[in-house]
């Protein structure tokens, strides 16, 4: 019978069928490290790995039995996919939970960066609020631009809350869309530079590749409006965090909202010292239904891929 390795802590109602039929090893109250997946790895037929455990060809290659990396994630830049594939190890991740909650959050950024939500929040509780008709103005969002780089499921379902809002949509991706999708979704075409200097706001949707590798840097920002906010729900390192923080200082764009970070779980404390930024850690898909549902697609995966009575989003290149 299969044996299946999950690298993190998780609820374990979305495991339940998983662990009905298969003898499934988690840890208890923490996540596993490297070391101790590297240790054990070499016994297991599946790999579950969370978007942030490495997959490396260090892992790949002490792992003679591996057959299947089911990762809890829509994003699957922790893994060596190209290298996986050369060893006929199937590659499955989780987009359909991921998308509207990735969406809401963007979304959320918007507004709150625009509107200046937790920044008046912020400066009410620690009382250094200037109260009137005239201050803590904001940007009025409907009948304003946002520019979508990266038109894949994430940035649909956010161009579909933008024009709710009034917004005018346009978006960039290396493959248009066709011109009745384009339609039905109420979306402009428009090159990256063109939408860097349309766009109130710019918000990434893409994923981290090597080539996306700091997709916004010091060029980028200087053609975006300066009246412009970014927003980053994607990967950290799409976006060169020290040309943002100088960006933000000197006021070549206005503002911008960031769930995620170049360097890891924490932005640059520069960041935090700036009021014209929105910070949350990674929470695109933080809530218990969510949570359990991506888990859930993950058995999917792993009892599809073993018994091939389902289907699977299988990864097909990196
Ligand atoms: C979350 O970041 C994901 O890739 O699903």
């Amino acid at each position: 019978m299969a044996r299946i390795l999950v690298t993190y802590d998780m609820f374990r109602e979305g495991f339940k069928e998983l662990e009905d039929k298969y003898e499934v090893t988690f840890p208890t109250g923490r996540d596993f490290t490297y070391e101790e997946v590297y240790e054990m790895l070499p016994e297991y037929d599946v790999l579950c790995s969370m978007f942030d455990f490495p997959v490396n060809r260090e892992l790949i290659d002490h792992a003679p039995n591996l057959r299947l990396v089911s990762n809890y994630a829509v994003g699957y830049n922790n893994i060596d996919v190209a290298y996986c594939l050369e060893k006929g190890i199937t590659v499955t991740n989780t987009p359909g939970p991921v998308t509207a909650p990735t969406a809401n959050i963007a979304l959320g950024l918007l507004l709150d960066t625009a509107r200046r939500i937790t920044e008046c929040d912020r400066k009410l509780r620690n009382q250094t609020i200037r109260v009137g008709v005239l201050e803590n103005l904001g940007a009025p969002v409907t009948g304003q631009t946002l520019g979508i780089i990266g038109m894949g499921r994430i940035g649909k379902a956010l161009a579909k809350r933008a024009v709710a809002c009034g917004m005018e949509v346009i978006y960039y991706k290396r493959h248009p869309l066709y011109i009745d999708e384009e339609t039905k979704l109420n979306v402009t075409y428009a090159s990256k530079e063109e939408l860097l200097k349309q766009s109130d706001f710019v918000s990434i949707n893409a994923p981290y590749t090597p080539e996306t590798h700091h997709l916004i840097g010091e060029a980028e920002l200087q053609m975006m409006k300066s009246s412009a906010i970014l927003i980053n729900t994607a990967r950290g390192p799409l976006v060169d965090e020290h040309a943002l923080v100088k960006a933000l200082k000197e006021g070549t764009i206005r503002g911008a909202g960031l769930d995620v970070f170049e360097f890891g779980d924490y932005p640059l404390p520069e960041l935090l010292e700036l009021d014209n930024v929105v910070l949350t850690p990674h929470i695109g898909t933080q809530t218990y239904e969510t949570r359990v549902e991506m888990a859930q697609t993950v058995c999917n995966n792993v009892i599809g891929f073993l018994e091939g009575d389902r289907p699977i989003t299988r990864v097909l290149r990196p």
